[in-house]
């Protein structure tokens, strides 16, 4: 995707404040005294935030985010797939919910291999066979019956009112129309929705109607969660199931719970740092990571020099390292050593192998216990304030773009794709990346390692930011260069989620940059020292909130690297 910028523009005052508001000749962030949503798409921030004006907690204002994001960002917006959702409220109180998908009870952890152990067509990726049992719907539901404030019916009616009226579309939704029109296995289902007709693929500006999943819209606006798991949807999803040769059955379904978990917490120089748990890997090594940060001066070293990327690389080898190594479906893998991974005196054993100016080799001796599952990049993440100054940080997925590309016949809504993040050949562990470890083995009703990392910084129990990203394994580093940015090079949300990024996961041992981001001279440097680079166009697509302890002003962004993203506030 080409980066596609879109500045907003807002005017304000200089208050004072922690951290410089001013954009320093970088983009500036939208101001509001209120509330804030932060979103890949507009209408459904504005959606979020005309809820919160109507009186809903930043969980209300999430459900109708999320419920408007199923049909305006079908790439991953969704009720077909799973995510995770971290709340912080202003008096400090803080929890998660865990709405992953799992593996169907008649998962089998060979199920995707043919005779000779190989993988049959791709099938742990693509096909009916490749869907996770969905939670976005239960773990929406779930949320609002702990901390919302208005009607479920009322929070949902947005996203129905959409649906059936239309919206007109971006260029990414045009893209995966012409694709469609020129594939031949495509269900028929997804192409009546996504083609114009037989022969014409939808424009950008064209209005999408979607009468179906307004209707399964509907069943869930009047039944909650069971007009999702239970009734006309769960047998139009079943239905289609055994026409289609998958294996979701309505025990499946009726068997789904989304979790309420504890946040994973650490600190990061005075600030706290509120995570997804396993089985999201991302709240664990992001604070791994920043606990290795925390040992060095990085703003004397200077934003994104050779010098501060080096210390960031290494930080971002060591922790991801142990993703590989240790992190699973809680559920399933009792003994993960979350407390040493997350503490300061592991971090500090971490930082002595680190040397100043030189990279040091990812030690692949441990390659057979890893587990380097492909993840795509498309999800999406936004983030909420209310006017209390409760927050809200969701990211959510259907996995690979458009996940599973299907749509059920009759209930108008994409499944994901889900089942691809579990290790599909057991015991088999390559050096493209197959990985056949145990921990994210395929078992029934498991959830497959997560890299989301929705995220909530607080100071004194008060949530200050809210951030989170899309991006398969770069959105833990994605968080970290935010955090890092405005923590410690004093930049404004807008700017530190503009600001060009690396990704480095252990294996391979490589670094990915940005390629219009960093000068010459430092790629230079910083490859001097021994570290590759492999050069992408974009990583994540952040969406960030800032509230200012002093002013209680509040400060969105909404990343430029998305076609639709915006903060909407009031
Ligand atoms: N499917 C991407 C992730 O869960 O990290």
């Amino acid at each position: 995707m080409l980066l596609y910028p879109r500045l907003v523009f807002s005017f304000f005052l200089v208050l004072s404040v922690n951290f410089p508001i001013i954009a320093q000749g970088g983009r500036i962030p939208v101001r509001a005294e209120n509330a804030m949503v932060s979103s890949s798409h507009y209408l459904a921030s504005e959606a979020g935030r005309d809820i919160m004006a109507r009186g809903g907690s930043a969980v209300d204002a999430s459900v109708t985010t999320a419920f408007v994001l199923a049909v305006t960002l079908p790439s991953a917006g969704n009720i077909g797939g799973g995510g995770f959702l971290v709340y912080q409220s202003a008096n400090g109180e803080s929890t998660t919910f865990n709405f992953r998908e799992k593996a169907p009870l008649a998962a089998t952890k060979t199920m995707y291999l043919d005779e000779e152990g190989k993988i049959k067509d791709n099938s742990n990726h693509e096909g009916i066979l490749a869907v996770g049992v969905p939670g976005t719907v239960a773990g929406l539901y779930k949320a609002h019956q702990k901390y919302g404030k208005l009607k479920w019916a009322d929070l949902v009616q947005p996203a129905i009112e959409i649906a059936e009226k239309g919206f007109p579309i971006s260029p990414e939704i045009e893209g995966f129309s012409t694709w469609l029109l020129q594939n031949k296995e495509v269900y028929p289902s997804t192409a009546r929705i996504f083609l114009k007709d037989e022969q014409t693929a939808l424009r950008s500006g064209d209005t999408l109607v979607q009468q179906d999943l307004a209707e399964t819209l509907k069943r869930i606006r009047d039944k909650g969660s069971d007009g999702f798991y239970k009734g006309k949807t769960a047998g139009l999803l079943t239905d289609f199931m055994k026409a289609e040769g998958g294996i979701i059955t309505r025990e499946d379904l009726r068997n789904y719970e989304a979790q309420e978990l504890d946040p994973i917490k650490g600190s990061y120089r005075g600030y706290e740092i509120i995570s997804m748990p396993p089985p999201s890997s991302g709240g664990t090594v992001l604070i791994e990571m920043l606990n290795i940060l925390e040992g060095f001066d990085l703003s004397k070293k200077g934003h994104n020099s050779a010098e501060s990327l080096h210390l960031l690389t290494e930080a971002m080898r060591r922790a991801y390292a142990d993703r590989a190594l240790f992190l699973g479906d809680p559920d399933f893998n009792e003994a993960m050593p979350l407390e040493k991974l997350t503490s300061k005196e592991y971090a500090a054993d971490l930082r002595q192998s680190i040397e100043p100016h030189r990279a040091s080799v990812s030690d692949s001796a441990n390659f057979s216990e890893a587990h380097l599952i492909y993840e795509s990049p498309q999800t999406t993440h936004f983030s909420i304030v209310d006017p209390e100054g409760n927050a809200v940080s969701l990211t959510y997925t259907l996995e690979q773009s458009y996940g599973s590309k299907i749509v059920v016949e009759g209930a108008g809504f994409l499944l994901n794709n889900e089942m691809g993040d579990f290790n599909p050949i057991p015991g088999h562990t390559d050096t493209r990346g197959l990985i056949g470890t145990e921990p994210n083995q395929i078992e029934p009703e498991k959830r497959m390692l997560s890299s989301m990392s929705p995220t909530i910084v607080a100071k004194e129990g008060r949530p200050v930011m809210i951030i989170g990203s899309p991006g398969g394994r770069t959105i833990i580093n994605t968080v970290l260069q935010v955090i890092v940015n405005v923590i410690d090079y004093n930049l404004n949300i807008a700017e530190a989620i503009e600001s060009p990024r690396i990704h480095h996961q252990w294996l391979p041992d490589v670094t990915r940059f940005e390629d219009w981001g960093f000068s010459p001279d430092t790629k230079r440097i910083y490859q001097e020292m021994g570290h590759e680079i492999e050069l992408r166009s974009v990583q994540g697509q952040a969406m960030g909130i800032y509230i200012d302890k002093e002013s209680g002003m509040i400060f969105g962004a909404a990343d430029s690297r998305s076609y639709d993203g915006k903060a909407a506030g009031y």
